[in-house]
């Protein structure tokens, strides 16, 4: 596997936690796939009550590397960066988040799948798919208007307007702020208190909450198929061309 993300199980409580802070926690294709061996076993886990998705202080995720499509084929990239979304759908343990410092792309639009989300107030949201040529991905082109309506998701996810942690909350993206010291234990507490509650009432009632996941594995697909064309269009090769520029 890879020692960019660390699964470790306590108390009921599967924690995955990505871990490559000198890439501000941008995913590789072996951190996908971790990711998502690691949301799969939490299924068949009868023992993990509650899943929490963490980083490290200042990066939740800087999104998918920007590398990925350099180094790998877009098959590659649509076979496990892809896979990774249907899973966090098809996760049926409760999920948890810890944001401390940039969540950007994917650090961000996975968010809108987890069910608790704790934000340190050095948090930062980016969703800059259009800037760089591309579209909204894992669904958030369904759940983010859900969320905080038609307008603020377009300023969000279209225009691509930042918001920081206050921000995030008014919209519905973060359940709590706190000092971005106290992310990991916030987000541990919300776990637990997940964790303690009644197992099957809180899969029924989370299930209900959430809706037909056919509707979500349907948009995934339908952004996928868009987000790949979009991959070879010029607008996009042209933003990675400045990004690479920038690099040297
Ligand atoms: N892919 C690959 N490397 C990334 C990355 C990404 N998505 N995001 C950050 N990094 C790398 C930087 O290249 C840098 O590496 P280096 O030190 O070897 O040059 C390192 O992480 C630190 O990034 P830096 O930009 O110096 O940190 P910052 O705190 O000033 O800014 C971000 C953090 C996340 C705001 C900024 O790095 C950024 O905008 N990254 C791109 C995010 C993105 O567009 N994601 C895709 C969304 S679809």
């Amino acid at each position: 596997m890879t020692e960019h993300v660390i699964v470790t199980d306590a108390d009921g409580i599967r924690t995955i936690r990505m871990n490559r802070p000198d890439k501000k926690n941008a995913l590789t294709l072996a951190m996908y796939e971790a990711m998502t061996a690691a949301l799969e076993g939490a299924n068949a886990d009868d023992s993990v009550r509650c899943v929490l998705i963490a980083g490290v202080p200042g990066a939740f995720s800087a999104g998918n590397d920007r590398f990925l499509k350099a180094a790998e084929s877009t098959d590659g990239f649509n076979r496990t960066a892809l896979r990774f979304l249907p899973a966090l759908v098809r996760c049926n343990k409760p999920m948890v988040a810890a944001v401390s410092g940039v969540a950007v792309g994917v650090g961000t639009t996975m968010l809108f799948h987890c069910d608790f989300v704790v934000a340190g107030s050095d948090a930062f949201f980016s969703t800059p798919f259009v800037s760089l040529g591309l579209i909204p991905e894992a669904a958030s082109s369904l759940l983010a208007p859900r969320l905080m309506g038609q307008r603020r998701a377009f300023e969000f996810l279209v225009m691509g307007h930042p918001l920081n942690a206050t921000q995030a909350k008014e919209f519905g993206i973060a359940n709590i702020v706190v000092a971005p010291e106290d992310v990991d234990t916030e987000g541990l507490k919300a776990a637990r208190e997940i964790a303690a509650l009644p197992a099957g009432a809180v899969a029924l009632s989370r299930a209900l909450t959430r809706g037909a996941t056919d509707e979500l594995l349907a948009r995934i697909d339908q952004e996928a198929k868009i987000f790949s064309e979009r991959l070879n269009s010029p607008e996009a090769k042209a933003a990675f061309e400045a990004f690479f520029a920038r690099k040297r």
